[in-house]
């Protein structure tokens, strides 16, 4: 049996169509319920449903052997995990953002809100510039509009929130996806399982992009 990890939500929801089209449904996982396990009837997989935050962590630890994650999430955590596959799908990037119209002072440090720490400060620190972080854990786009900060570094899909808020991008970071990770114990101890599954979603993913 393999344990999956799934980030609850969109992009859980997307995965699980991803694994149902490679031939691992389960159909507890599409009844409407408060579940955080499901097994499917073949006893094969065990899909765990967690926070997307914390995808990484359970694999890290061995509690799921396989997951899938956003890249952001992944270098904001530095788990130490395989990342084995770009999904290609949950496509968005990281950015800095400001107020239109902003223009920095160089003279002195930048202040940063994010929910990504670790991603800001090697981002600024490959610049050499100095910063403050400010961090936070939602509605980023809020501080600069306040003061509390100069600019935000965030995930930006649409465009939406930046444009309603009067903001745009002004430093581009990296381009982010979802990506296939494994435990390194479990690539040894259930090497063919996880082969089996990542060679039946590659096919899948690439059946998708022959369909016109
Ligand atoms: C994310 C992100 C941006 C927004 C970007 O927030 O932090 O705020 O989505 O998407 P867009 O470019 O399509 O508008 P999320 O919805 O996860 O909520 P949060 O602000 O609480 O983090």
């Amino acid at each position: 049996m393999l344990n999956v990890a799934l980030p609850k939500g969109r992009l859980g929801d997307k995965v699980y169509r991803l694994f149902k089209a490679a031939g691992y449904d389960c159909a507890a996982m599409e009844q409407d319920d408060r579940r955080l396990v499901l097994t499917d009837e073949k006893g094969e997989m065990s899909y765990l449903l967690v926070k997307p935050s914390d995808v990484a962590i359970y694999v890290e630890h061995g509690a799921a052997d396989v997951g899938v994650v956003g890249k952001d999430v992944l270098l904001e955590g530095g788990s130490d995990v395989y990342e084995l596959l770009d999904l290609g799908f949950g496509k968005c990037r990281m950015a800095e953002a400001a107020p239109v119209g902003f223009r920095e002072d160089r003279q002195r440090p930048l202040r940063v809100a994010t929910k990504y720490p670790a991603i800001a400060r090697r981002f600024y620190a490959a610049q050499s510039r100095e910063i403050e972080i400010i961090k936070l854990n939602g509605s980023i786009e809020l501080a600069p509009l306040l003061g509390l900060s100069d600019v935000i570094v965030d995930i930006v899909e649409t465009g939406t929130t930046l444009r309603q808020n009067n903001l745009e991008v002004t430093r581009e970071i990296l381009p982010i996806s979802a990506r296939f990770i494994a435990n390194k114990a479990a690539m040894k101890f259930k090497e063919p399982a996880i082969s089996q599954l990542l060679s039946r979603i590659r096919t899948q993913l690439s059946q998708k992009e022959e369909r016109p």
